[in-house]
C-alpha cells in the first residue's frame, strides 16, 4: 500500500489522481505467531474541532536552540495573536513573547493561521504553565533534564488510527522527557483537514512534551504547481529548529540534549543526500563541530532504513546509505533510528553490511500505528546482523542513564496493554579507546 504514495511522488502527474480518488482503505488480516494474534489494520480517527475559532488548537511543542521551546498551535481566526504567556504557576503567567504566524493553501483548502512562538531562557526540568494567544485553556509542559539520565520515547510511521491512540496512550504511562519520530506524521496523503485533525489528535501529548520529528514520504505531498517543491503543509506545520543549528532547511537539523551530552540528528530521507548537496555538506560540518569528551553520545534518524530485512521497502535507503554512511560511521554515531517499515527490527553494531564494533545500532521503529498495517513479510533466512524483528504495533524507549551507558526498550502495543519484547544495554563508543583511536577501516578484523 506505501508504496503509491512515493511512486507519486516520482510521478507528480499520479499523486493529482491520487489527490481526486477518494482513499481506498484496506483491512489487512494476519495469522497468528506464537502466541500472539496480529492486529489489523487500525481505523482512521478523525479528531474534531470542539473549540472556539479564536481559541487555540493542534497546540505542539518543539526544543528550538539551547534553553528555548517553540510553541506552535493554529487558530482559525486570523485575527488571534501570536502570543505566549507562560509561568511556573498555574495561571500566573510572569512573561509574554510574541512571535510569527504563517498560513498555506493547497488547492481549495486554506490552512489556519499557524503560529510559532519561540519562548524563554527556560529552566531544566521545570514545569511551565502557558497560553496562547491570550486565550484559554492553559497547557504545561515540562523541559528536559540539563544531564542525566533523560528518557526518549521513540515512535515512527505514526498517522491517526486505532492503533496510533493505543501507541501514545502506552507513550504517557510512563514518564519521559522527548519524544523522537522518524517520519510519516499524519498520513493526510494531500488531504489537508486531516493534518488539522492529527494536531488535535496529538495536542494531548504534544503540549507537554517536545516533539521532535524529520520527514518521511508521506509528509511530501508534492503537486505541481500548488507545492512543487513539497513538504507544504509539514514545513507550515511542523518547524523544527534548523536554522538553531545552521541548516538552512527544515528537512534536516540537529539538537543538543541533556546539556550538551547528548547531539541529536535528524536527517531527510526525501531530499538531496548527494556528497554535492547541501545536506551532504552541512552533516559534515555539523559531525566536525561534535567533541566526544563532552558529548558522549551522538544519535541519527531518519525515514527509509539503511539496513532492513523486513521485504517491505528493500533497498529504499540504499542509496542514502551509500552516501552517507561513512560520514556517520567515521563520527561513530551510536544509534541510528529509521521508520518506513510497519514493524520493528533491531541490528547489531553495523558498517557497510558487516558488524562492526565501532558501527552504529541501527533500529527500525516504524509501527508507530499508521493506517496501512504492518509489514509482515521478513527476507529468509534471517540475517545473522538482525538481532530482533517482529511485526507489531509498538514504541521504543531510549533511556540514556549516564555517559557510558543506555537502556533501549521496544513496547509492543499488546492488545490494550504494552510489553516490553526486545531489550538491550549499550554503551557509548566515546568509550571504547579501540573506535576512538583507530582508523574506521582497521576496526573489522577484531570481531
Ligand atoms: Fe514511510
Amino acid at each position: 500500500m506505501e508504496m503509491w504514495c512515493l511512486r507519486a511522488f516520482l510521478l507528480p502527474s499520479t499523486i493529482v489522481f491520487f489527490f481526486f480518488v477518494p482513499q481506498i482503505l484496506v483491512q489487512f488480516t494476519y495469522a497468528s505467531v506464537e502466541e500472539f494474534t496480529r492486529p489489523t489494520a487500525g481505523n482512521i480517527i478523525l479528531t474534531k474541532h470542539e473549540r472556539s475559532e479564536s481559541e487555540p488548537q493542534q497546540v505542539h511543542i518543539s526544543l528550538a536552540g539551547s534553553d528555548h521551546m517553540r510553541v506552535t498551535w493554529v487558530t482559525e481566526d486570523h485575527r488571534s495573536h501570536s502570543t505566549v504567556e507562560y509561568g511556573t504557576a498555574p495561571g500566573q503567567y510572569t512573561t509574554r513573547i510574541r512571535g510569527k504566524h504563517t498560513s498555506y493553501t493547497f488547492f481549495s483548502y486554506t490552512s489556519g493561521k499557524i503560529h510559532h512562538v519561540k519562548i524563554g531562557p527556560l529552566e531544566p526540568e521545570t514545569t511551565y504553565y502557558y497560553r496562547c494567544g491570550a486565550s484559554d485553556p492553559e497547557f504545561s509542559f515540562k523541559t528536559p533534564p540539563s544531564t542525566f539520565p533523560i528518557e526518549f520515547a521513540v515512535v515512527g510511521d505514526l498517522g491517526q488510527t486505532d492503533w496510533t491512540k493505543s501507541t501514545l496512550e502506552h507513550v504517557e504511562s510512563k514518564d519521559y522527557d522527548v519524544f523522537l519520530l522518524p517520519g510519516d506524521l499524519s498520513y493526510a496523503n494531500s488531504q489537508q483537514p486531516l493534518w488539522d485533525s492529527f494536531g488535535r489528535l496529538v495536542e494531548p501529548v504534544a503540549s507537554r512534551r517536545p516533539w521532535m520529528v524529520t520527514e518521511g514520504n508521506h509528509d511530501v505531498e508534492m503537486v505541481p504547481v500548488v507545492s512543487p517543491q513539497g513538504f507544504k503543509s509539514y514545513n507550515a506545520r511542523w518547524l523544527m529548529p534548523y536554522k538553531e543549528s545552521g541548516s538552512e532547511s527544515n528537512l534536516y537539523y540537529s539538537f543538543d540534549v541533556a546539556g550538551g551530552s547528548i547531539h541529536i540528528i535528524m536527517l531527510g530521507s526525501y531530499t538531496e543526500f548527494d556528497s554535492d548537496s547541501a545536506q551532504y555538506e552541512w552533516l559534515q560540518q555539523d559531525l566536525a563541530k561534535i567533541d566526544r569528551r563532552t558529548t558522549p553520545w551522538v544519535f541519527v534518524l531518519l525515514h527509509a532504513p539503511w539496513y532492513n530485512t523486513n521485504t517491505a521497502h528493500q533497498g529504499e535507503g540504499e542509496e542514502m546509505r551509500k552516501a552517507m554512511e561513512e560520514l556517520l560511521y567515521g563520527a561513530r554515531v551510536d544509534i541510528v533510528f529509521a521508520g518506513h517499515v510497519h514493524a520493528y527490527e533491531r541490528f547489531t553494531r553495523v558498517y557497510d553490511n558487516d558488524a562492526d564494533l565501532c558501527g552504529p545500532v541501527y533500529v527500525t521503529i516504524g509501527d508507530g500505528g499508521n493506517r496501512e498495517g504492518l509489514a509482515m513479510s521478513y527476507k529468509e533466512p534471517a540475517s545473522p546482523l538482525s538481532m530482533f524483528r517482529e511485526a507489531s504495533f509498538g514504541h521504543g524507549r531510549l533511556r540514556v542513564v549516564n555517559h557510558t551507558h543506555a537502556h533501549w526498550s521496544w513496547h509492543r502495543n499488546n492488545e490494550a496493554n504494552s510489553v516490553v519484547a526486545d531489550e538491550v544495554w549499550l554503551e557509548s563508543l566515546s568509550t571504547s579507546s579501540t573506535c576512538m583511536g583507530q582508523e574506521p577501516s582497521s576496526l573489522k578484523d577484531e570481531l
